[in-house]
């Protein structure tokens, strides 16, 4: 199999998913990739392995950059299995020297492949590996997004080999940002972030700082997931200061359920209100959409209004499993709201504004509710629903 130079003596010899379609929860429709670099200088270092069942397409590419068939060193900048899962092989394989790694990596490696006796090197933020010419920096990301994760600098480079971060679950034949469509990059960035970086916004925030202060000097960003950042380093690394700081725009999200109907008619007549107030909707009917790509459209959005009709005592199952990723995806900076139809108890709009509460969402209006089938002074109701919504994001947007 083919290797790729991306810098001189620099190569990517990872591997690429096509067919993957779920990644814990998340609809991976475009695949992945795991990506690997080879350092060739007067010692030799892996940067990363690839998930198990990669391992072959790693070892063609490897076998066809590294003739000698001998490592210096495997730095893992994390310890997740898809990117630890061929660890065992690529040691037994290539005998490297030494496995460089953050202290928590090593112990999270034996906690996963337990005690080998593996000759570990435990670096932390500002300590050095020079293979020759070529000097590695180590820079710890502690919860970006494991307690783990760290990234690799490659100084003479100006390489930054980012782990996860700045990643996307994108699958394509090129392997620059240059190479592919660029609304379609952006998305898949975008989704990555909303479903995996999200929760931990504030440190991407502290990072991306603390990474200035170092004046460290980027023109390629390696991440271990799509494709690499030549020609867009400054627009990911604007793209990440904006999605960490959850800036809204004029948008709501408009997730629901139904069972007969009704609560799809609501649905449409809340969507009207808030497009009368100028915000740009995205209604999701949950039996077709994906959770993950809610969460991608609410990334930017000022709101979130949920709609479930009662069943049994609650509200209804996809409604469920959205609070429940949405809740540890801890998004900010939205307001909330909530309908549906009943036929007796009617317990599931006032249960849905609990929810949203408790996801610190504040709740603007109690909500409406609506007996069996809603009539037009009930969808006016909801209508106005959706416009007291566009308010309050156009007030909390001071527009
Ligand atoms: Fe791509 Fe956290 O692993």
């Amino acid at each position: 199999m083919n290797t790729l130079e991306i810098k001189k003596g620099i190569f990517w010899v990872g591997a690429i998913d096509w067919d993957l379609r779920d990644f814990h929860g998340y609809s991976t429709e475009r695949g992945s990739t795991y990506n690997a670099f080879l350092v060739m200088d007067e010692k030799t270092a892996l940067m990363d392995t690839v998930k198990a069942t990669k391992t072959a397409e790693l070892f063609s590419r490897m076998r066809k950059a590294l003739p000698s068939g001998k490592l210096d060193y495997l730095v893992l900048n994390h310890a997740e299995m898809d990117h630890s899962g061929s660890l065992p092989e690529v040691l037994a394989e290539f005998r490297p020297e030494k496995i460089v790694c953050s202290a928590a990596c090593r112990d999270a490696i034996v906690e996963h492949f337990g005690k080998h006796g593996w000759p570990f090197q435990v670096v932390k933020t500002g300590d050095t590996l020079s293979l020759g010419k070529k000097t590695v920096r180590f820079i710890e990301t502690k919860m970006l997004h494991w307690p783990d994760s760290m990234f690799s600098y490659l100084e003479e480079d100006r390489l930054l080999i980012s782990s996860d971060a700045f990643g996307q679950h994108y699958a394509t034949g090129g392997r620059f940002d240059d190479e592919i469509d660029q609304s379609e990059l952006m998305r898949q960035s975008a989704k990555y972030y909303a479903n995996i970086i999200l929760p931990y916004s504030g440190l991407v925030t502290r990072l991306l700082e603390s990474v200035k202060a170092m004046g460290l000097e980027i023109d390629m960003i390696a991440p271990d997931h799509g494709v690499i950042w030549r020609k867009g380093v400054g627009t990911i690394l604007q793209a990440y200061s904006e999605w960490a700081a959850q800036k809204a725009k004029p948008k709501a999200v408009v997730a629901y359920d139904t069972m007969w109907g009704s609560t799809a008619k609501m649905a449409q007549a809340v969507v009207d209100g808030l497009i009368s107030e100028g915000i740009e909707v995205r209604a999701a009917d949950l039996k077709g959409w994906h959770r993950s790509d809610v969460m991608t459209e609410l990334l930017d959005s000022g709101a979130l209004l949920l709609g479930s009709p009662t069943l049994n005592n609650g509200y209804l199952p996809r409604i469920a499993d959205l609070i429940c990723y949405a809740r540890g995806l801890k998004p900010i900076n939205k307001v909330g709201a909530s309908f549906g139809s009943f036929g007796w108890g009617g317990e599931a709009v006032k249960l849905l504004n609990e929810e949203l509460q408790s996801m610190k969402i504040p709740v603007v209006d109690e909500g409406v509710r609506v007996k069996y089938v809603p009539g037009d002074d009930d969808l006016d109701k909801c209508r106005q629903l959706g416009v007291k919504v566009g308010k309050s994001v156009r007030a909390n947007l001071g527009i």
